[in-house]
C-alpha cells in the first residue's frame, strides 16, 4: 500500500517495530532462557529509544488532530489508545520477569504478539482512515505538528 509521504516516518519506525516483534515471538517459540534474556533487554531498550517517542508522536499529534475530523470516540482512537496502554503493561511486565529472573517464555510471546497486532491494525485500518478523514491541507498541517517532535526525538540524548 503506498503511504501518504507525512506518514512514512512512523511507517517505517513500524517496520522495526515488527522486526522486534518477531524477535520476541521466535523466542518465545524456541529460545532458551539466555536467548529470551538477550532479546527481553533489547525489546527494553528499543521500548526506550523509538517505542516511546513513537507512541507519544500518535497519542498527541496523530489521534488529536484525527478527532478534529472525526470525533474523539472515534472507534479506532480508542483502539490505539487501549493497545499501547497494554503494550506499556505488558513491558512492564518483561521487566519485572526480568528483574526477579522469572521464566520470560510467556510474557515475550505475548509482548511480540501485541505489537505486532498494533502495528499490523495501524497499517492496515488506522492510516489509511486518516489519509481518508483528513483532507490535503489538513495532512500538510499534521506534519508540521509532527516535524517538531520528530526532530527533538532525535535529539535526544541516548539513553546508557
Ligand atoms: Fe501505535
Ligand atoms: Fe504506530
Amino acid at each position: 500500500m503506498k503511504r501518504h509521504p507525512i506518514l512514512r516516518g512512523l511507517s517505517s519506525e513500524h517496520h522495526h517495530g515488527l522486526v522486534m516483534a518477531r524477535r520476541l515471538r521466535l523466542a518465545h517459540e524456541d529460545g532458551g532462557p539466555e536467548t529470551l534474556r538477550l532479546i527481553a533487554e533489547a525489546f527494553l531498550q528499543f521500548q526506550e529509544d523509538d517505542l516511546k517517542g513513537h507512541f507519544r508522536e500518535e497519542e498527541e499529534v496523530l489521534l488529536p488532530f484525527l478527532a478534529g475530523y472525526t470525533s474523539p470516540e472515534d472507534a479506532m482512537i480508542a483502539r490505539t489508545l487501549v493497545e499501547h496502554v497494554r503494550i506499556r503493561q505488558a513491558a512492564m511486565s518483561l521487566r519485572a520477569h526480568l528483574e526477579s529472573e522469572d521464566d520470560l517464555s510467556e510474557i515475550a510471546g505475548e509482548t511480540g504478539h501485541l505489537l505486532e497486532r498494533h502495528i499490523r491494525f495501524e497499517e492496515r485500518e488506522l492510516f489509511p482512515h486518516i489519509e481518508q478523514a483528513v483532507t490535503e491541507p489538513g495532512l500538510a498541517e499534521m506534519a508540521r505538528l509532527l516535524e517538531p517532535d520528530r526532530r527533538a526525538c532525535r535529539l535526544r540524548p541516548a539513553s546508557s
